[in-house]
């Protein structure tokens, strides 16, 4: 392809443009990457989490306080539900985009693993992994016991006594320093971000977006629903990811195709 070349007119076909031009892509995805796995987003408004459940009771310190038994209930029958399910096209395509182009690095607000179940590689999971467990009070972590799955309450730490929990971000918490520190590094250096299944309003995941523009990168968003992710963004691919992505995918490779026979 001739990098001089004038941007088409159809968006996806843009899209592969920019991607095919960059040298260092970063994606962030949120829950709707993973909706068409069956795994329920948190905002969407019959479906979601969050107008199911009540994220104070089951997603916060305070809530674990209260009511650990509660909590450990749920993540457990939302960690079954993780481990059903399986990475969708859209989580495929994504892991063949970090094989097909220089350097592309995934940053995830999910907690599930289907990204790397999908063969994604270089993956930042900001708000931590539903598969991974620690004490609540010292930090140690835990290796999850099948006895645990249906227990009523949380297991206790083997050192300090303290209930052991999910290693995810509840609200009010810091986000884990490595993986933000990461994120942002990635971020200040990429010429294009791909923006994908994330209403864009928790912070400061949602922040990103606005920094890689800042920095000058080209924003591609990749949602069913219009949101203030596609109001920033340079190109709006509307539709479920794991119908876009592929395509995009497709348009990518014949664009690097191209780029290789001028
Ligand atoms: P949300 O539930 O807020 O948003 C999901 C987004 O996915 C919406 O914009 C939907 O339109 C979109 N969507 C739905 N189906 C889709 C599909 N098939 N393909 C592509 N997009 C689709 O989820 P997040 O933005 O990830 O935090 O939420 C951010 C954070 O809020 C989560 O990480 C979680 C939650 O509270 C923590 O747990 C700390």
């Amino acid at each position: 392809m001739d990098e001089t070349a004038p941007m088409s007119t159809d968006p996806l076909t843009a899209a592969a443009q920019i991607l095919c031009r960059s040298t260092r892509v970063v994606c962030l995805t949120g829950a709707g990457v993973s909706a068409e796995s069956g795994v329920p987003t948190f905002r969407d408004a019959q479906t979601g989490l969050w107008a199911q459940f009540d994220p104070e009771e089951l997603a916060s310190p305070a809530g674990f306080q209260r009511n650990p038994g509660l909590v450990w209930r749920w993540y457990m029958s939302r960690l079954a539900m993780v481990e059903q399910a399986q990475p969708n096209p859209g989580h495929r395509a994504l892991a063949q985009l970090e094989r097909i182009l220089p350097h592309f690095v995934l940053i995830t607000q999910n907690v599930d693993d289907l990204h790397e179940r999908a063969g994604s590689q270089r993956v930042i999971h900001l708000h931590g992994s539903i598969t991974r467990f620690r004490c609540s009070q010292c930090g140690a972590p835990y290796q999850l016991q099948p006895q645990d799955r249906e227990a009523e309450m949380p297991p206790v730490c083997r050192l300090c006594n303290g209930w052991i929990r999910p290693d995810v971000v509840w609200f009010g918490e810091p986000l884990p320093p490595e993986a933000l520190v990461q994120a942002w590094d990635e971020t200040g250096q990429c010429q294009a971000m791909l923006v994908v299944g994330t209403s864009g309003v928790v912070y400061p995941a949602a922040q990103l977006p606005v920094v890689a523009r800042e920095h000058g990168a080209t924003l591609i968003d990749v949602n069913p629903e219009k949101g203030p992710m596609a109001d920033l963004a340079d190109i709006f691919l509307q539709g479920p990811s794991g119908v876009i992505l592929p395509q995009l995918v497709e348009k990518t490779i014949a664009c690097r195709g191209d780029q290789h026979e001028t």
